[in-house]
């Protein structure tokens, strides 16, 4: 037994690895293991030897069972150890400047905007690119038939025969947020809604998908001039530039009454072009105050509650405020072209560390 003993102890010490232990394991321990047959001849001993051997036995079965635990965790620990020192990584390093990615620009804007008006306590709503006509145009007070539809160019989505549901579009701009945001939060409300958006249509100024940001503000005491603060607060903040001065023109459009289309101050010098000086202006967005057939379609009381309501291109401003010139390389996805206009992911837009670096 001191042979058994001497020998497997030894072999346990020496294992290098946790298969070699349950080899060793399997020769003195296992069902057919040295140790476990010499426990099947106790059955042939006198009772006398049996009283001597069995519990040496067993002893020398429990001694080898827990020094293969403790090899077992020791190889563990060292394995860890081993991992440990070569696999570190120091997460505090700064990310190699060759291998950053960088943001599209209308993700950067869209960060901005919404920095900004989550400051004036604008909440950012979310809806369905592929929505129903219903919330596409009806509920925005555009009937079937209304000129507005044939003037949007819509995607309607292909239905098999036979299949009867409600006609899908890709919604052509994003106020049918405003009518789902209405219905699901009801009044008071203060959102913005920034996506994709679609419309057949493709030049340099034109593409079948561009980016909107509708904006929402319902309450019982809401007015025109609430609106004209909140763009010009917004503009400002967003163009970097004090005092920026906006220019209501009277407008239509069908989810607003009475509408307008704002300008901003701007100026051309030697071509170029300034925003927030001069007295030139250039047309950034629609807006007005929501219909009352509009806040009646999103469930909310026209009687109780009024508000205004605002649309404008995200890749229009943001094309204002980088000078990019063309509006089609924004979805070319030309890796030269995104070094150049990108931005670092790791500077997120704040009003106080900046918008923009
Ligand atoms: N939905 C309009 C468009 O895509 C933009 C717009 C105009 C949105 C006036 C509004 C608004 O909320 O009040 O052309």
């Amino acid at each position: 037994m001191d042979d058994l003993k001497n020998k497997y102890l030894a072999e346990i010490a020496e294992a290098a690895d946790e298969s070699a232990l349950e080899a060793i394991r399997l020769a003195a321990v296992g069902k057919k293991g040295e140790v476990s047959l010499k426990m099947r001849e106790l059955g042939k001993m006198t009772p006398e030897e049996r009283q001597t051997a069995g519990p040496k036995l067993n002893a020398l079965k429990d001694e080898i069972n827990s020094a293969l635990a403790a090899r077992k965790a020791a190889l563990g620990d060292a394995a860890l150890e081993e991992r440990l020192r070569t696999e570190w990584l120091d997460v505090s390093l700064p990310s190699r400047p060759g291998r950053q990615g960088t943001l599209h620009p209308i993700a950067q804007v869209t960060e901005e905007v919404t920095a900004i008006f989550a400051e004036m306590g604008f909440a950012v709503a979310e809806g369905p690119r592929i929505d129903t006509d219903w919330y596409n145009f009806d509920a925005l007070n555009i009937p079937a038939h209304h000129p507005a539809r044939a003037e949007m160019d819509t995607f309607y989505m292909h239905r098999a025969e036979g299949d009867n549901r409600p006609p899908h579009v890709l919604r052509t701009h994003t106020s049918p947020v405003q009518i789902r945001t209405m219905e699901a939060k009801g009044a008071p409300l203060r959102i913005i809604c920034p996506g994709g958006v679609y419309r057949a249509d493709y030049d340099q100024t034109h593409t079948p998908m561009f980016h909107q940001i509708e904006g929402l503000a319902i309450d019982t005491d809401i007015s025109m001039a609430n609106l004209k603060w909140v763009l010009e607060e917004f503009f400002s903040a967003f163009f970097e530039i004090d005092g920026i001065k906006t220019r209501f023109r009277a407008s239509h459009f069908p989810f607003t009454e009475p509408s307008a289309e704002v300008d901003i101050q701007c100026s051309w010098v030697d071509g170029q072009l300034r925003i927030g000086e001069g007295d030139d202006w250039m047309e950034v967005l629609g807006s007005g105050m929501v219909h009352p057939k509009v806040l009646k379609a999103g469930g909310v009381d026209p009687e109780k509650y009024q508000g205004f309501a605002f649309g404008m291109g995200i890749d229009r401003i943001a094309m204002l405020k980088y000078g990019i010139p063309d509006l089609r390389a924004f979805f070319d996805s030309d890796l030269r072209w995104l070094r150049h206009y990108g931005f670092s992911a790791l500077d997120v837009p704040t009003l106080r560390a900046g918008l923009s670096r």
